[in-house]
C-alpha cells in the first residue's frame, strides 16, 4: 500500500507486541499506559489472538486487535446480559470474534489504513460472527464499520465509565 510514504500490514506475534507497548499507547490516548500494561498482557494470551500492526517504515502507524470471546470474560459478559438469551445466542456463539481495538496514528488517518487493518484482521479467520463496542458518538468509527456491513444490535450500553458505548456485529460465515 502507497500513500505518499510505503505502509506495511503485518501480523505481529505476541511477544513483538509485548515489546512495543510504549508504541502502543502512543496511538491509544483514552487508555492509560497503566491500564495498557494491565489489560494487553492479559489479551495476548486469549483464544484466537491476532493482532496487525500497519508499519511506515519501522514506526507503528496503526494497530488492530481482537481474540474469540468467550463467557467469563468481562466485556463479553456485559454484552451478554446487554442482549439477552436470544441476542447473545445469534451474536456470540462459540468460536465468535472480539473485534476489539483498532487505531491510527492521528496524521495517517484518512488514508485507508483503518479500512485495511480492519479487512486483515477479518481476513480468513474462523468465527460464524464478530462483535465491537464503540462510542455512540465515535461517527469515524461508526461509518467505517457500517460500510464494511457491521450493525448496530445494542444501541447503548455503559460499561460503567458513564461514556456511552454502542454494541455492532457482523456476520462472517
Ligand atoms: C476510526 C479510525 C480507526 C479510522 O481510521 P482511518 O485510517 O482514518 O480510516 P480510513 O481512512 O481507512 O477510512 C475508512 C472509512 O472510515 C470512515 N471514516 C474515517 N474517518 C472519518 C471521519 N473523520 N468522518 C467520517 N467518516 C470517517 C469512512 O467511512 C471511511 O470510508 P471512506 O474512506 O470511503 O470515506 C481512526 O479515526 C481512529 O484511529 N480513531 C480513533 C480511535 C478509534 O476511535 N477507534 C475505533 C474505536 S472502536
Amino acid at each position: 500500500m502507497t500513500i505518499g510514504v510505503e505502509i506495511e500490514i503485518r501480523q505481529l506475534e505476541a511477544e513483538e507486541v509485548l515489546s512495543r507497548l510504549r508504541e502502543v499507547a502512543e496511538l491509544w490516548p483514552d487508555a492509560s499506559r497503566a491500564r495498557i500494561d494491565e489489560i494487553v498482557p492479559r489479551h495476548v494470551t486469549r483464544e484466537g489472538f491476532r493482532f496487525l500492526g500497519a508499519f511506515a517504515e519501522r514506526r507503528l502507524a496503526g494497530f488492530v486487535y481482537g481474540y474469540r470471546g468467550s463467557a467469563g470474560q468481562w466485556w463479553h459478559d456485559r454484552v451478554a446480559a446487554a442482549l439477552g438469551r436470544e441476542g447473545s445466542k445469534r451474536w456470540l456463539p462459540p468460536g465468535h470474534f472480539e473485534f476489539t481495538e483498532l487505531h491510527v496514528r492521528e496524521e495517517f488517518r484518512r488514508r485507508g489504513i483503518g479500512g485495511s487493518l480492519h479487512d486483515a484482521v477479518l481476513d480468513g479467520i474462523d468465527a460464524p460472527t464478530a462483535v465491537l463496542s464503540t462510542q455512540t458518538d465515535n461517527h469515524p468509527a461508526i461509518s467505517l464499520y457500517a460500510g464494511r456491513g457491521w450493525r448496530v444490535i445494542v444501541p447503548f450500553l455503559d460499561f460503567g465509565s458513564g461514556r456511552p458505548f454502542l454494541i455492532m456485529g457482523k456476520d462472517l460465515g
